[in-house]
């Protein structure tokens, strides 16, 4: 049994464990550990961010991983940016690609542009993308650019 449901300030802990496990800040843009209050006032500020949609997945109602997603307009067109982040004691069983999967079904992402960005070397995560059709469309900087429509 699996459900996507919004993150609410009852996750605070868990996401912050999550962001700052050291494979999770490897293949982050910003890898330095967070902090406990800046993680919280990051939270509390987020959850009432229209542009951005925080989530937790389940499976059998236990939290194993978070996924995001980021509204930005480039040239006068939505595009939806996804992230993601599986709980480290849940990783190599499937879940990232389920999670994504379950992501992918949102109403809010239908018929829209959906954009990745991944770190050089995250095999996973280039696997999970290129499993659901996103296509690389640039380099730069060690990180990788990738589109589906
Ligand atoms: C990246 C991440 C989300 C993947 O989640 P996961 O649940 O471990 O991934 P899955 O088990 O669904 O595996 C997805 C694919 O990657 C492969 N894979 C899993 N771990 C891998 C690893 N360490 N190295 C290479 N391939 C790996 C799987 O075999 C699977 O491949 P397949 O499509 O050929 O079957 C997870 O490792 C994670 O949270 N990493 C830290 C944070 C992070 O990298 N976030 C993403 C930033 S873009």
């Amino acid at each position: 049994m699996q459900k996507l449901r919004k993150a609410t300030i009852e996750d605070a802990k868990n996401l912050f464990e999550w962001r700052n496990d050291p494979l999770t800040r490897e293949q982050s843009i910003n890898t330095e550990p967070i902090i406990w209050d800046d993680h919280l006032a990051w939270i509390q500020r987020n959850l009432s961010n229209p542009s951005r949609q925080i989530y937790i997945f389940e499976e059998d109602g236990k939290p194993v991983g978070t996924c995001r997603i980021d509204k930005e307009k480039k040239d006068g067109q939505d595009i939806y940016e996804l992230s993601w982040t599986v709980a480290p004691p849940s990783r190599g069983k499937g879940v990232g690609k389920r999670m994504l999967s379950s992501l992918l079904e949102n109403s809010v992402l239908q018929g829209q542009k959906k954009k990745a960005v991944i770190k050089e070397g995250n095999l996973a995560s280039e696997k999970m993308v290129l499993h659901f059709g996103f296509v690389k469309r640039f380099e730069a900087d060690g990180l990788s650019v990738w589109f589906k429509d």
